[in-house]
């Protein structure tokens, strides 16, 4: 099945094609997910193999403001730069445009502001996904409910899926081959104290897009094979230390989770390696703390930096001990 299909599917009988509006904008938050998407059962679709789950970053995200021009081509400009028609970034948006545009003739200025280094493992391709597609709807008057929009966003990234709400989502990975039923949903429960340190390592742009690391982990790593279990079992753990507010539970699942990704990753062939030796220092740094008492837990997605997972009592110790961390209050 293709993506175009997909499409077709959700708008045939919902979306009635209105007369575009001058501007459609929509703001979608970052995610940050405590049990990991890694792999695809359909790549074309984004079709994950497990489900996942996640917290949104409220205030760090990607604010996305479309405006169709008379150009004979689409127009990103990023952070106040505009962008070269012949980059991966423009190349991949383009592509996802013109699910939408069929026989369409229309072209847009992509106004995309974003508050998180892009690339870098800072799941700045989930906000930018969720955001384009949420502008989208705003800029055609689609009118669809968020899980159509889930399912749309995931054709361009998989864990843009997540990007639709606050607090925790999950993913449900769906066993349809259309993908129909693979969206992502919010969970009911609620944190105060929860928060999440992004510990900045660099900026730089990954070595390997988490593309094409997913692939090469799911074709080439025996390890893989366990990957469905362990996160079948983390997804369990995770949902009743939120039910409980267990953060040692969540902290300790969370980062377990991470560090079994990237050990598939490792065993890879050729190796994908997202740890630089800063990230390493940072994680015994924590590993530390934690054996002296501090309750500090980190994540790590495809990129070299981390994200810590604290309670809002340690929020002054951590910012002594972590002059760069970036703290978020996540509710
Ligand atoms: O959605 P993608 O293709 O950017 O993949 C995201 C993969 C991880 O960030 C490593 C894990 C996740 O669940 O977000």
């Amino acid at each position: 099945m293709k993506k175009a299909d997909i499409v077709d599917m959700l708008f045939h009988e919902k979306v009635t094609q209105k007369a575009p509006r001058e501007k459609g904008m929509a703001f979608a938050p970052t995610n940050i997910a405590l049990c990991k998407y890694w792999g695809k059962r359909d790549t074309e679709l984004n079709l994950p193999v497990t489900s996942s789950l996640s917290v949104s970053l409220p205030d760090k995200g990607a604010m996305t403001t479309l405006t169709i021009h008379a150009e004979p081509n689409d127009k990103i400009i990023l952070n106040g730069r505009e962008l070269e028609p012949d980059s991966g970034f423009v190349k991949r948006t383009v592509q996802f445009l013109d699910l939408f545009r069929k026989n369409h003739a229309w072209r847009l200025l992509i106004d995309i502001n974003m508050n998180i280094p892009v690339a870098a493992g800072l799941a700045s391709s989930a906000a930018g996904f969720a955001s384009l597609t949420s502008a989208l709807n705003d800029l055609f008057d689609w009118q669809l409910p968020l899980q159509d929009l889930s399912i749309l966003a995931r054709l361009g990234s998989g864990s843009a899926s997540r990007s639709f709400w606050n607090g925790f989502v999950e993913w449900h990975a769906g066993v349809q081959l259309d993908g129909m039923d693979s969206y992502a949903a919010p969970l009911p429960h609620e944190w105060q104290q929860l928060c999440v340190g992004i510990l900045p390592i660099s900026d730089a742009e990954k070595p390997i897009s988490s593309r094409e690391a997913m692939q090469r982990t799911v074709s080439t790593s025996m390890l893989y094979a366990m990957w469905p279990k362990k996160v079948a079992q983390d997804m369990m753990v995770i949902k009743k230390a939120l039910q409980g507010k267990n953060f040692a539970l969540l902290g300790g699942t969370a980062e377990s989770n991470a560090m079994n990704m990237h050990a598939t990753m490792l065993s890879s062939w050729p190796p994908v390696c997202y740890f630089m030796p800063e990230t390493i220092a940072a994680m015994q740094r924590i590993w530390k703390l934690r054996d002296e008492g501090l309750e500090v837990y980190f994540t790590q997605d495809a990129g070299p930096n981390l994200k810590l997972l604290f309670l809002e009592k340690n929020k002054e110790t951590i910012k002594k001990q972590f002059p760069l961390v970036d703290v978020i209050n996540v509710f």
